[in-house]
């Protein structure tokens, strides 16, 4: 097969010993291809940060929880952050022990908190109100609080989780009524928390965040944990140069803030962080057939069967992801301006608008590239189409199927007779 736009992914070996056709012809399409050793080594660059004592990465499932992967992800030495039963079961199945999940919920019902208590290690809440849910299902336990420091960052306005405009974490106005709340139902404080936002390329707003967290936490010592949240940022332009976050800068940084901090307060306990995106979103390409193209005056459309049930980040949150072209024929392909769109039925169901790519034809496979975060964890059934398969290529090159495409009995299968 002629290559005209795959040149990041061929640098990779992505495909290992088989190609998108061959993946695609033996898989279906639409199909998320994982690669082993890059997430293997994303694994090691996260693990890397920071050689403190304490220092504990703990993955956080929402940005993938495939069973294979988090087996992985488990092999590779981090633990974990969950917010659902669903992700505690995904994670005691590939192994992770009942004190390797931390549990950081909001909003959430008595029975969850008590069912958190049971299997995570720790749990964490982040309002008042649900210090006193926690309180009245495990009087005499030990919880952790999320504060809000006042600090957000992220790459759009609906995944910046820390400031002003945001549900999450307790405001400092409120840390009496916080004190209170724990002291009414004998609960201990082991630890403070905080996740100010999904994807910073500029680590200063996190470290800010994190010199925060550290003086709020004074009042509060002795504590188990402190934990500074996720949001490690990738680039998604592949093709443009786009520089990475600088993670040996960043772990210096966090180094410098926290070892005088350590020294003077005699803390020895955990110094957790929770990177999802960081793990995951390199390690998968997401790969789709072009089904039909045409022009509406002078937009080229190319119809994909990778609607936003799919892959809804760009229509949510208008993200970008690069493409690349993997031709069913050699006839040439001059660029053009093209709009890369779904197949449901709606006009938001665009991937990637107004891009200029070689001549995108019909049957040509694509790949959107850096799909592993928040790809298949936010896909949906909507138009009751089936959620798509997951192939890992293995460190040794070959192909494996690590979940099968969902097929008519799942569906049929929901409802009672
Ligand atoms: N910890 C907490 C408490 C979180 O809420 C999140 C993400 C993370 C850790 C992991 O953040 P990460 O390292 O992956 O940035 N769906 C959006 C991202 C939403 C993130 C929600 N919380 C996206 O596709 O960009």
């Amino acid at each position: 097969m002629a290559e005209i736009r795959s040149a990041y992914s061929s640098r990779l070996h992505f495909f290992g010993r088989t190609t998108p056709a061959n993946l695609a012809a033996e898989f279906g399409s639409p199909l998320y291809v994982y690669n082993e050793s890059l997430l293997r080594q994303r694994c090691r660059d996260i693990r890397a940060l920071s050689g403190l004592p304490g220092f504990t990465p703990c993955y956080s499932t929402k940005a993938n929880g495939n069973l294979h992967l988090l087996r992985i992800i488990r092999e590779e030495g981090l633990q974990a952050d969950a917010m659902s039963p669903g992700e505690v079961a995904l994670l005691r199945a590939a192994g992770f022990s009942r004190e390797e999940i931390c549990y950081v919920c909001n909003n959430v019902a008595e029975e969850e908190l008590a069912f958190a208590a049971r299997n995570a290690g720790v749990v964490s809440v982040d309002s008042v109100s649900q210090i006193e849910a926690f309180g009245r299902v495990n009087p005499g336990g030990g919880l952790m609080v999320r504060l809000n420091p006042g600090i957000g960052a992220g790459h759009h306005q609906k995944v910046v989780t820390a400031g002003k405009n945001t549900k999450f974490g307790v405001v400092p106005e409120d840390f009496e009524a916080m004190a209170a709340a724990l002291a009414r139902h004998n609960l201990t404080l082991i630890g403070l928390n905080q996740h100010v936002g999904s994807l910073f390329l500029d680590p200063a707003p996190y470290l800010d965040a994190l010199a925060w967290l550290l003086e709020a936490a004074r009042p509060f010592l002795p504590l188990r944990i402190l934990d500074f949240g996720g949001g490690f940022g990738i680039p998604y332009h592949k093709y443009d140069p786009e520089p990475r976050l600088d993670l040996a800068e960043t772990g210096r940084r966090l180094d410098a803030l926290l070892e005088p901090w350590i020294r003077e307060t005699g803390f020895s306990g955990r110094l957790i962080i929770e990177p999802g995106r960081y793990v995951v979103a390199e390690s998968a390409i997401l790969l789709g057939r072009v089904q039909a193209v045409k022009n509406n005056g002078p937009v080229r459309y190319v119809g994909t069967d990778i609607g936003f049930n799919v892959l809804v980040r760009p229509a949510m949150y208008d993200s970008f992801h690069d493409v690349e072209i993997y031709p069913a024929d050699a006839s040439p392909r001059p660029p053009l301006a093209q709009t890369i769109v779904g197949n449901i039925c709606e006009t938001g169901d665009i991937l990637a608008k107004d891009r200029l790519l070689p001549e995108i034809r019909t049957r040509d496979l694509l790949g959107l590239l850096d799909a592993g975060a928040y790809g298949y964890s936010m896909s949906s059934s909507y138009t009751q189409r089936f959620r798509p398969a997951e192939v890992l290529i293995q460190a040794d090159g070959s192909p494996r199927l690590i979940r099968r495409r969902e097929r008519e009995e799942d569906l049929l299968g929901m409802f009672p007779a």
